[in-house]
């Protein structure tokens, strides 16, 4: 695996001001489910780091469970809008709370599936937590209830996001210059 400051060209979102940011999205959470009981849905990988620091926030009543979304054959540079569900949920979201936890909506693809998919289990209610928003990729409308930070079109790595699957636990998110990455064997 290669160092990553090798290939960095910038870090975008420091640790200190993700870390801000999560306590506010966890505020706004508490604020809006008041007297409510939630489940918190994490997207595996990517949004690990981030579902761990944000329940640490959450004060209302809540549970968490996890799925693993996919999309065919293609890395997330060249998405192609088929998504595959790797691992469904553990529990009954029928008249749940639930709140999608995910790392970035980029194309908005994966967001759109799940919500699809969720939607026919009837749960009270259904939103959208997303840390990164790169807004200008969209490709479908999705709603984004939850969002940490507005990104410019640029490939993004740490705090949950991979490289070829490394580098999810850097406490920051940075950007990647493609041209000095080297794609491990
Ligand atoms: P979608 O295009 O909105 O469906 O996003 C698909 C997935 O691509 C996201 O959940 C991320 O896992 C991944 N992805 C999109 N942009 C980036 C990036 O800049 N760095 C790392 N992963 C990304
Ligand atoms: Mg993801």
């Amino acid at each position: 695996m290669q160092d990553y400051h090798e290939f960095m060209s910038e870090i975008l979102i420091d640790e200190p001001t993700l870390q801000q940011r999560v306590k506010e999205l966890g505020a706004k959470i508490n604020h809006d489910y008041a007297g409510e009981e939630l489940l918190l849905i994490c997207i595996l990988r990517g949004a690990l780091p981030f579902l761990v620091d944000l329940m640490r926030h959450v004060t209302v009543p809540n549970a968490i469970d996890c799925m693993a979304i996919s999309s065919y054959g293609a890395g997330a540079r060249s998405f192609t809008g088929n998504v595959r569900v790797n691992l469904d949920l553990q529990t009954n979201i029928e008249g749940r709370h639930v709140l999608l936890v995910e790392d970035i909506v980029d194309s908005g693809h994966t967001i759109a599936h799940v919500l699809e998919m969720l939607n026919t289990r009837r749960p009270k209610s259904l939103k959208v937590c997303a840390l990164l928003d790169k807004a200008s990729r969209r490709e479908v409308v999705v709603p984004i209830d939850y969002r940490g930070f507005a990104i410019d079109n640029k490939f993004v790595f740490g705090y949950g996001l991979d490289i070829d699957e490394y580098y999810r636990n850097l406490p920051f998110i940075a950007v990647v210059d493609l041209s000095k990455y080297q794609q491990p064997n």
